[in-house]
């Protein structure tokens, strides 16, 4: 193996969730403008257009071109690039992507060319209508082989191109995702803007877990925060206030990769406030790269650990029930003996729980997120 990137999670924005394929080149430069003035100090950097900015047609040599929302990929690339970001696009190894747009099917060197001409840092790469070319049933190679050939298309350009597998976990990728040389690898269907969606999908990491590691990280799929909408009517998260410190202590703790996707012209104050706090952010980016396992599950919380490189550890005390409720943490099990000192990440201060067991009153749907050090 060379050297590696994404040595720890992606930190950015994707298009999707707010925009679906109704993004353009407008609202990706707002994007990235707001990134600038309001998120890249904490640590944000990447601007990721997902679909719907292909053209319906190749040029006469085979190149994918842009439809008329971007009138000139490299252009915009020099934009974001002007403000020190990087930037991502979206294709699929299919004849077409989710959205109907063109894949990158038979023109996977002359894609990977085309990306690295624009100056493109990261690929979103969607299975989609691949289905349609693979054989019947599909074998565990099979399902590697898109992937595979995309990688070696990569390896021709040179740049380093962060590549990201969007195949919905078939196959437990995971598994198998970092030695077909993925940088991450969602790990499930597409998240929508519900407590049900959220923790289906967050709570549920516990196979993938042991995979994470820094350049190869499991992706349970992008941030439902903001002003959300798919290209639909836009509407604020449906996700209480509560349940959105959930969503990001969660995806902290899985080392997930954080692509923000929201309006970003339209970024509110708490939203903000969601996405800037350092100590947070800082569980999410650790060096170890590990992910958090579930130590504790009952019908009313669960407790999930993460090793820390400073030889700590980060502790999500979640509340899934509708009620408030006392939680107890054994600050005897699951490594946590010794480590006497606390913090309380959200809010950045010093707990005062002398040793023995902590108990906290949680909200509903709510978390309380520590870390915890010799
Ligand atoms: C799939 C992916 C989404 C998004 C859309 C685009 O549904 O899972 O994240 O990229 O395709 O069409």
């Amino acid at each position: 193996i060379g050297d590696l990137i994404g040595l720890t999670p992606a930190l950015g924005w994707n298009s999707w969730n707010a925009f679906g394929l109704s993004v353009t080149d407008e609202k990706v430069r707002i994007a990235a403008q707001t990134m600038i003035d309001k998120l890249s100090a904490h640590g944000w950097n990447y601007i990721n257009i997902d679909d719907g900015w292909e053209a319906e047609k190749r040029s006469a040599s085979g190149e994918i071109v842009t439809n008329q929302k971007f009138p000139d990929m490299k252009a915009t690339t020099d934009y974001v690039h002007s403000l020190g970001l990087k930037m991502g696009i979206y294709s699929s190894p299919g004849p077409l992507t989710c959205g109907g747009y063109l894949g990158s099917w038979q023109h996977e060197d002359q894609d990977a060319k085309t990306y690295g001409d624009w100056g493109i840092d990261y690929l979103k790469y969607d299975w989609c209508s691949y289905t349609e070319v693979a054989p019947k049933n599909l074998t565990l190679d099979d399902m590697k082989k898109p992937y595979q050939v995309m990688r070696a298309s990569l390896n021709k350009v040179p740049r380093d191109i962060m590549y990201s597998f969007c195949q919905y976990g078939m196959g437990k990728v995971w598994n198998w995702g970092a030695e077909v040389g993925g940088n991450s690898w969602r790990t499930t269907g597409d998240i929508t803007d519900t407590w049900k969606s959220m923790t289906d999908i967050g709570f549920s990491q516990m196979a993938a877990a042991p995979h994470a590691e820094p350049g190869h990280f499991n992706d349970p799929d992008m941030l439902i925060v903001g002003k959300v909408g798919w290209g639909d009517s836009q509407h604020n998260t449906r996700l209480t206030p509560d349940e959105q410190y959930t969503h990001i202590s969660l995806w902290s703790l899985l080392s997930s990769p954080l692509l923000i996707g929201c309006d970003m012209g339209k970024l509110d104050k708490f939203t903000l406030g969601l996405l800037t706090n350092d100590e947070v952010l800082a569980i999410n980016q650790d060096a170890l790269g590990k992910e958090a396992t579930q130590a504790v599950k009952n019908d009313n919380y669960q407790i999930w650990i993460k090793d820390m490189a400073d030889g700590g550890k980060a502790v999500g005390i979640f509340n899934t029930s509708d009620k408030y409720q006392a939680i107890t943490l054994n600050r005897d099990e699951n490594g946590l003996k010794g480590l006497t000192k606390m913090r309380d990440a959200w809010r950045q201060k010093g707990i005062i729980a002398g040793a023995g067991n902590y108990t906290v009153n949680v909200a509903p749907h709510g978390v309380m997120l520590v870390r915890l050090n010799k």
